[in-house]
């Protein structure tokens, strides 16, 4: 068995990010999941053995972010690696919503308090002697892509929208909250790729998992599903069960869990696709992001205006 290592994970109390979390604890790894809700904590609780162990932030509130990366700094607790896999989307609404410091709620949670997270959390990352950080994107940010062509594109501008508190990150109008997710996964892939550039013996590995669609009241699609029940339904069958064009959540699970531990992984930056072949068939293997996505000086000027509104 590989060392047993001690992971921070974010968006693991629901979906793949639950279901990787348990095949880690499988083989004996310590994981601090990260919860936003006592419930949620409490569901959590009911499966993590062993020294794992729950903190409770709402990534919608950086104050909390903040308090969680502070914590662990003043323990100087050892972390091996941080995997970034949180994520919401609210396609369907019309209706911005918000985070506690009045950024819109898709970025703030999928891409500014997962920076502010590493920002605490890196040095003692980079004390680990075989550190990693993995985080979860979707091809969605490449406008060239299956799903990347479906609506509005991704693309962040100028960042104008950003700097501002604006509703879409390139200061465009009308809000659009399926446009406002695509961003935020480029800036995932933006934010992977800068640190990559800056510390190069850190492996930074971000993948998409393709279109996961699991069965239940659960899941990514559920503000999906307040806007739209009908359609949501309709789809999830549709693209599910009909077209076989979606992945299963456990193989997205056992593809992460390979991404977190697979000793072969290159240093540096690296991308990998899970993507759709044919009806039913995937084929999960490096690939390239967009262009925007690889911008080393667009990623540099994202990381710095979101360090400006993290702090
Ligand atoms: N499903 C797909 O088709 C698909 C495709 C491409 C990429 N992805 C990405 O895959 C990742 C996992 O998604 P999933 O499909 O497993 O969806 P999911 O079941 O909805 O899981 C999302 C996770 O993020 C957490 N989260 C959301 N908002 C949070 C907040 N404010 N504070 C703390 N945690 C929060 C959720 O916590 P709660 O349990 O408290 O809600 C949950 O643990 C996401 O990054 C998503 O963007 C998914």
């Amino acid at each position: 068995m590989a060392d047993l290592q001690h992971w921070l994970i974010t968006g693991a109390s629901s979906g793949i990010g639950r279901l990787a979390a348990e095949r880690l604890q499988q083989q004996g790894h310590r994981l601090t999941v990260i919860c936003r809700s006592q419930q949620r904590a409490d569901q959590t609780l009911g499966w993590l053995t062993g020294e794992s162990r729950v903190l409770l932030a709402d990534l919608a509130d950086l104050d909390q972010v903040q308090a969680i990366g502070h914590a662990l700094l003043e323990k100087d607790e050892a972390l091996d690696g941080l995997l970034l896999n949180a994520g919401l989307q609210y396609a369907g609404h019309r209706q911005v919503r918000w985070s506690a410091q009045g950024l819109e709620l898709t970025i703030a949670v999928n891409h500014l308090a997962h920076q502010r997270l590493v920002m605490d959390l890196l040095p003692l990352l980079l004390r680990s002697h075989a550190p990693r950080l993995v985080i979860t994107a979707s091809e969605v940010h490449n406008p060239a892509s299956g799903g990347g062509r479906v609506g509005r594109p991704a693309g962040l501008g100028d960042l104008s929208g950003l700097k501002k508190h604006s509703e879409m990150v390139n200061g465009e109008r009308p809000f659009d909250a399926d446009k406002a997710y695509k961003d935020s996964k480029l800036c995932n892939l933006l934010m992977g790729r800068h640190l990559a550039e800056r510390h190069p013996q850190l492996p930074v590995i971000c993948w998409s998992p393709g279109l996961v669609i699991p069965r239940g009241r659960d899941g990514f699609f559920r503000n999906s599903r307040e806007a739209n029940p009908l359609g949501q339904a309709l789809f999830g069958f549709v693209a599910r069960d009909l077209l076989r064009l979606t992945e299963h959540p456990q193989r997205a699970a056992e593809l992460l869990e390979r991404l977190v531990l697979d000793p072969a992984m290159p240093s540096g930056f690296s991308y990998w696709s899970n993507t759709l072949l044919a009806p039913g068939r995937h084929r999960f293997e490096r690939a390239e992001t967009s262009a925007e996505a690889a911008d080393e000086a667009k990623a540099a000027r994202l990381w710095q205006v979101s360090e400006q509104l993290v702090v």
